[in-house]
């Protein structure tokens, strides 16, 4: 079957269409006839060979799926061959065919379409988690996301209205980004060169944030600390620079501050209790069938297309969200 791989640490001059054998089940898991597979930035951090991400090379990146049970392992119960799915496979999920845990295999509601539903099991679920679970957001909080223009700052601002809605306040790398965010349904947008903590109060009406989603390292963390209001929640979820993360403030900081400082992991949380990751792909699923939830992705027309797509994410430079068209 044709796959991506990924030959050794680098760029896309590793990255190469293979012929390679199809996956096979094992006990408790599921093998899954891709038709559409979710681009994540976590594909880049293996690419370019950050440490903790790839067990061996070549490698086969992939982490999110949409199509149909094509086989299943010794002890899975409620899947059926030809069944519409969405998995999030631990690689190999840029592939004909993919191998997930059947905990991480979710059906597809009727009515969602498989290029959309490819979004949820890490991109999607994983904003829904960083609302819900570690962030504890509630309607009305006001919200702000760094890297707001990208997948999962995307779905982030699809989900908050979702859930109740709130003010969405956003930062993006690049000027020319912050168009793409306020799209997406951002209240304010600010170019991280330029944005002032003065700016990002005056835009609670000095009341500062309630939740803040930063995928950036600590490389923010001073600002986030500093327009967190009372009470306020700022959750660390990425290092998407790729260099050292710093020490955690000191924890007067936190208590002076009333503020709570927590991380988040999809693969953490996938592997310890890959039940409340299955019951947040589920609920953007249903989400999804209602109409409460639409995101829209841009398709990469083949296998072909995802090295390409991954330059564009390594160099900041994307936009939303990319699925690939696998089937
Ligand atoms: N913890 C988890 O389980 C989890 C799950 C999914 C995603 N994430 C994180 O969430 C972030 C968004 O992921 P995504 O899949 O939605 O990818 P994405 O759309 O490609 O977003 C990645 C963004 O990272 C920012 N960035 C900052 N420094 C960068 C650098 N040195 N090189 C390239 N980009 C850089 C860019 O936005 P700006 O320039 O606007 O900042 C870029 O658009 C990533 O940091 C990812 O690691 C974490």
């Amino acid at each position: 079957m044709r796959a991506l791989v990924m030959t050794a640490p680098g760029g896309s001059e590793n990255s190469e269409i293979q012929e390679i054998a199809e996956p096979r089940p094992g006990a408790g898991q599921v093998a899954v006839t891709v038709a559409y597979a979710g681009l994540n930035f976590v594909d880049v951090m293996a690419r370019r060979g950050d440490p903790g991400y790839v067990p061996e090379w070549p490698y086969l990146p992939g982490k999110e799926v949409a199509g149909t049970v094509r086989a299943i392992g010794a002890g899975v119960t409620g899947l059926a061959v030809g069944d519409p799915v969405v998995a999030a496979p631990v690689g190999g999920g840029l592939a004909r065919v993919a191998v997930a845990e059947a905990a991480l295999t979710v059906p597809v509601p009727p009515g969602v379409d498989l290029r959309q539903a490819a979004a949820a099991p890490l991109g999607l679920a994983t904003a829904m988690l960083l609302l819900t679970d570690a962030g504890r957001f509630t309607a009305g909080d006001t919200v702000l996301v760094h890297s707001a223009s990208g997948g999962v700052g995307g779905a982030l601002a699809r989900l908050v209205p979702a859930l109740g809605g709130g003010r969405l306040l956003g930062t993006v790398g690049r000027p020319e980004k912050a168009r793409e965010a306020l799209k997406a349904g951002y209240d304010a947008v600010f170019p991280r060169g330029a944005a002032s903590r003065e700016a990002v109060r005056d835009a609670t009406d000095g009341k500062g944030v309630d939740l803040v989603l930063d995928p950036l390292g600590t490389e923010a963390l001073e600002f986030d600390l500093d327009v967190a209001a009372p009470g306020g929640r700022i959750v660390l979820f990425g290092n998407a620079g790729g260099g050292t993360v710093d020490a955690l403030p000191p924890a007067g900081r936190l208590l002076a501050g009333n503020l709570t400082l927590t991380g988040f992991s999809h693969r953490g949380l996938a592997a310890a209790a890959p039940d409340r990751v299955a019951r947040a792909i589920g609920r953007v699923l249903e989400l999804l069938a209602d109409g409460r939830l639409g995101l829209p992705v841009t398709e990469v027309p083949g296998l072909d297309g995802a090295a390409a797509a991954h330059d564009l994410m390594a160099r900041g430079a994307g936009l939303g969200k990319y699925v690939v068209r696998v089937g």
